[in-house]
C-alpha cells in the first residue's frame, strides 16, 4: 500500500443507514422491474462488433475493436502496451511550461513549480486546437509522492527527500504547494511523435494559491467566510483534483478529492468552536488535534516567511478557529467549506477565473460526468463520493439544453446558466436491482428535521452533502470513484474501488454486505490477508425512461474486480481469466471515437503479481446477465446469510482484454483521446512511490526509476507522467 493511503482512505461515515441486509424479504421479481425500465438501445455498435467474436491474436488482422493480443500482467519497470502499439512519454513532473523556465534537472534543486508540470498526473481532458494533431490537455495533479510520516515531506522533490521537522522550510513548502493543481498545455503531433509545446501561450497553471470564485448557492453563505474572503465569494486553489470531466459546452471540471487532509486543527478546537461546525468537519473526516498531510502550515515560523509579508498563504492550512470574529472573517475557521467541489475552468482562457460549481455539492469528488445531451431537456451530471462508506451523487440542471449552447460566446457563462441552479440528489440501490435518486433539499422533512445536524438552508445542505445523503438514508457504497456514460445508450458506470470495511458481521464503523455491495472475502498478499471487498467492482445504472432527471433506475453490476484463481462461486464472479483479471478499477470512460471502454487500476492488493493496469471492455447493457445468491455463514452462530445481487453478462476473451500494465508502484489514471480514436492520452501517477530509503542519492534503492529508464528526461527520480499511445498501422486505438 502506499505510503500516504492513509490521506486517500479516509473513512468518516458512521451514520446508521440502512445497508439492505434485510434483503431477504425482498420478493418483487426483478426482471419485471427491468422491463418496465428498458427503451431500445439506439447505435449499439459496441454489442454489434462484439458478436463478431474473433480470437484476440488473428482477430487483430480483421481490426475489430479489441482485436489486439491482450498483454500480461507484470512486474518490470516499464510501460507496457501490446505488439503493434507505440507508447512515449509527452510530459512529465517538473518539465517547464514557459520558454524561460529551466529544463528539469530532477535531482531536487529545481524551483518556480508554477510554471512546470505538477505532480501525480491525474484526470485528463482533450481540447481541440487543430484536428487531431494539436491540442490541449488539461491535467490534473493529485498529490506528491510523500514519505508518509510526521509532516512528510514530498519525497523527490527535495534535494535531500525533505525536512521533517517540527517546522517546515517554507522553500520546499512553496513547491509542494504548487505541484499541486491544474496543468493546461498544448501538445501536438509531429510524424507519428507527440511533444508538449514549452513555449505555449495557450500553456497556464491553476495551482492551490490560484484566485478561484466560489459560484452557485454557496457563494457569499456565512459557512465560507474567511480572513481572505470576508463576503464569502471567493477561495485560494484547488487542491488533490483526482477525475474530471469535460462540459458539453466545451469547457473543463476537476474534481477536489482528498483536500482535508492538507489542513490541520488544533488540539482543543471543538471547544473553540462549541457549535455544530464540529459535527461537520468530523463527518468529513477532520478532527481537532489532526496534522496535516505534509505540515505546510507550520511553515508561518520559518525566519524567512516571518520577513516577508503575511498572505497567510500557510496560515490557511490551519483550519482552526482562533480569531474573535462570530462569523469567521478573521481566520480560517471556514476554509475547509471553500473545498471539495466540483471546479470549471475555460481550458482555451487563462484569465477566466475558475468557479466552484457549489449546486454540485462538497464532497471528495472524482469525476463529473454529463448525461446525452437532449434538446429541450435537463442535464444529469454523475458524481461519486471516494471514501468507505460514501454514496453516489447526480445533479440535475435547473435549464434545458439548447442547440446554441454547444458552441457559446462564454463557456464560464454558460457553466453559469447549468451548474449554478439544480437539484442535488443521491442514490438509494435495493436489493431487486432497482434504485431511487432522492434530492438532497432543506424542504425535505427528513433532512430539515434531521437529528444528526441542524441545517440552515440549502447552502448548508450542499456544503455538508454527506449529512444530508445520511439524513435521507443513501446507500454506502464500496468507495466510488470515477464514473462514465455509455455514448451508444446512455448507461452510467461507476467504479466501486475497493472497502477494507465492508463485512458480513460488521464492527462500529463496518457495513455489512449489501446487494450493490455483496462481496466480503479474504486475499493474501505475501504474508498479510486483508478481508472485505479487497478487489472492488464496477457497477452500472440505467435511467427510468432514459431520463436525465429520472428518479428511478435499474443496476448491476458490470464487472467484480478479482485474480483469476479465485473462487468462481463467491468472489471471481466475473469468472475473469488470467488475461482479464484486475483488482480496484479506478478511472473509467467510455471512448466516444470507438465505444471501448477503458478501466484503470489504483491497486494495492494484486500488486505482488501485477503492477498497476489498464483494461478494454466492450460491455452489454444493464440485465444483460443473472441474479445470483451468495451465501454467507456468519462465524459467530453459524447461521445462514444470503444476499441477492445481479451480475453483468459473463465477458469473453472479445468482450474483456488487458491492454496496458505500468511502472513499478505506479497508478494507472487519467484518459483521454484525440477525436479521431487514433492517439489514447493516459497518466502514469506515482511511479516508484513506495520508495522509502534515506539513501536518495542511490537511485538503486528508488522502487522504479521510470521514466528516466525509458529514454526521458534527466535524472533518474521516478516522475509521473502524461504518455501517449499509437498504433503502428495508425489505426484506433483498441482494434
Ligand atoms: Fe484519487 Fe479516489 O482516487
Ligand atoms: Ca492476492
Ligand atoms: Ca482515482
Ligand atoms: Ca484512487
Amino acid at each position: 500500500m502506499s505510503a500516504s493511503n492513509h490521506f486517500n482512505d479516509e473513512n468518516s461515515n458512521t451514520s446508521n443507514n440502512p445497508t439492505f441486509d434485510a434483503i431477504l424479504q425482498a420478493r418483487l421479481d426483478r426482471r419485471g422491474v427491468l422491463r418496465t425500465g428498458i427503451v431500445s438501445m439506439v447505435g449499439s455498435t459496441t454489442l454489434g462488433i462484439a458478436a463478431c467474436g474473433g480470437g484476440s491474436s488473428n482477430a487483430a488482422a480483421a481490426n475489430v475493436p479489441l482485436g489486439f493480443t491482450a498483454v500480461s500482467k507484470s512486474l518490470a519497470d516499464k510501460v507496457t502496451v501490446p505488439a503493434g502499439y507505440s507508447a512515449e512519454v509527452v510530459i512529465a513532473l517538473g518539465d517547464p511550461l514557459t520558454a524561460s523556465t529551466p529544463d528539469y534537472k530532477n535531482d531536487g534543486t529545481d524551483t518556480n513549480f508554477a510554471n512546470r508540470s505538477g505532480d501525480h498526473h491525474d484526470g485528463m481532458e482533450w481540447f481541440g486546437l487543430d484536428g487531431n494533431e494539436r491540442g490541449l490537455l488539461a491535467i490534473n495533479h493529485e498529490a506528491t509522492t510523500d514519505s508518509g510520516t510526521g509532516n512528510a515531506p514530498s519525497y523527490f522533490l527535495h534535494a535531500n527527500g525533505g525536512t521533517t521537522g517540527m517546522v517546515r522550510p517554507a522553500s520546499e513548502v512553496d513547491k509542494e504547494i504548487d505541484i499541486h493543481g491544474v496543468s493546461v498545455v498544448e501538445v501536438k503531433k509531429s510524424g507519428r511523435k507527440w511533444s508538449y509545446v514549452k513555449d505555449s501561450p495557450f500553456n497556464y497553471r491553476v495551482t492551490p494559491v490560484t484566485e478561484v470564485t466560489l459560484s452557485g448557492p454557496v457563494a457569499g453563505n456565512a459557512l465560507v467566510k474567511t480572513k481572505y474572503a470576508v463576503e464569502g465569494r471567493k477561495t485560494r486553489g484547488t487542491i488533490n483534483n483526482c477525475g474530471t470531466g469535460r462540459t458539453p459546452w466545451g469547457s473543463f471540471l476537476t474534481g477536489e478529492e482528498n483536500w482535508v487532509g492538507y489542513f490541520a486543527r488544533n488540539s482543543t478546537d471543538d471547544a473553540a468552536r462549541a457549535d455544530k461546525s464540529v459535527t461537520a468537519l468530523k463527518r468529513y473526516g477532520s478532527n481537532q488535534g489532526a496534522k496535516s498531510r505534509h505540515g505546510w502550515e507550520t511553515a508561518v515560523t520559518d525566519a524567512a516567511v516571518i520577513a516577508a509579508t503575511a498572505t497567510d498563504k500557510y496560515a490557511r492550512f490551519n483550519a482552526s478557529k482562533t480569531g474573535s470574529s462570530t462569523d469567521g472573517s478573521d481566520d480560517y475557521r471556514n476554509e475547509l467549506n471553500g473545498q471539495g467541489y466540483i471546479v470549471e475552468m475555460d481550458v482555451y482562457n487563462k484569465s477566466v477565473t475558475p468557479k466552484k460549481r457549489t449546486a454540485l455539492g462538497r464532497f471528495a469528488h472524482e469525476s463529473a460526468v454529463f448525461s446525452i445531451p437532449q434538446i429541450g431537456k435537463p442535464l444529469a451530471v454523475y458524481m461519486g463520493d471516494d471514501a468507505r462508506g460514501e454514496y453516489i451523487y447526480k445533479f440535475v440542471s435547473a435549464a434545458n439544453w439548447t442547440e446554441s449552447d454547444k458552441n457559446p460566446v462564454s463557456r464560464i457563462t454558460t457553466g453559469d446558466k447549468f451548474l449554478d441552479a439544480g437539484k442535488l440528489l443521491v442514490a438509494k440501490f435495493d436489493s431487486t436491482g432497482a434504485g431511487t435518486w432522492v434530492e438532497l433539499s432543506i424542504s425535505n422533512p427528513l433532512i430539515s428535521g434531521y437529528s444528526g445536524y441542524a441545517f440552515t438552508d440549502q447552502a448548508d445542505v450542499l456544503v455538508n452533502a454527506r449529512l444530508a445523503a445520511d439524513a435521507v438514508g443513501a446507500t454506502k457504497m464500496d468507495r466510488p470513484e470515477w464514473c462514465t456514460v455509455n455514448p451508444s445508450n446512455g448507461e452510467v458506470y461507476y467504479t466501486l474501488t475497493n472497502n477494507s470495511k465492508r463485512k458480513l458481521e460488521p464492527a462500529s464503523g463496518e457495513w455489512a454486505v449489501d446487494s450493490g455491495n455483496p462481496r466480503t472475502y479474504s486475499d493474501t498478499k505475501g504474508n498479510t490477508t486483508s478481508k472485505g471487498n479487497v478487489n472492488g467492482h464496477i457497477l452500472r445504472l440505467k435511467e427510468a425512461a432514459n431520463a436525465a432527471d429520472a428518479t428511478r433506475f435499474t443496476w448491476d453490476i458490470y464487472l467484480f474486480g478479482a485474480q483469476s484463481d479465485a473462487a468462481a462461486g463467491s468472489i471471481n464472479l466475473s469468472n475473469l481469466t488470467s488475461d482479464q483479471d484486475f483488482s480496484s478499477p479506478d478511472g473509467l470512460a467510455f471512448s466516444p471515437a470507438t465505444g471501448i471502454l477503458w478501466i484503470q487500476t489504483d491497486d494495492g492488493a494484486y500488486t505482488d503479481v501485477s503492477n498497476c493496469m489498464m483494461l478494454a471492455a466492450l460491455p452489454g447493457q444493464v440485465g444483460d446477465g443473472s441474479k445470483k445468491t451468495l451465501e454467507y455463514t456468519k462465524e459467530s452462530d453459524k447461521t445462514k446469510v444470503m444476499v441477492d445481487t445481479y451480475v453483468g453478462k459473463i465477458p469473453t476473451s472479445s468482450t474483456l482484454k488487458r491492454f496496458l500494465v505500468g511502472a513499478v508502484d505506479c497508478e494507472i489514471t487519467g484518459i483521454t483521446e484525440t477525436p479521431d480514436g487514433k492517439t489514447l492520452f493516459v497518466n502514469i501517477q506515482h511511479p516508484g512511490e513506495n520508495t522509502l530509503t534515506t539513501d536518495i542519492a542511490n537511485p538503486s534503492k528508488y522502487t522504479s526509476q521510470w521514466p528516466s529508464n525509458a529514454g526521458y528526461g534527466a535524472g533518474k527520480r521516478p516522475r509521473s507522467a502524461t504518455i501517449a499511445i499509437t498504433k503502428n498501422d495508425d489505426g484506433k486505438i483498441g482494434y
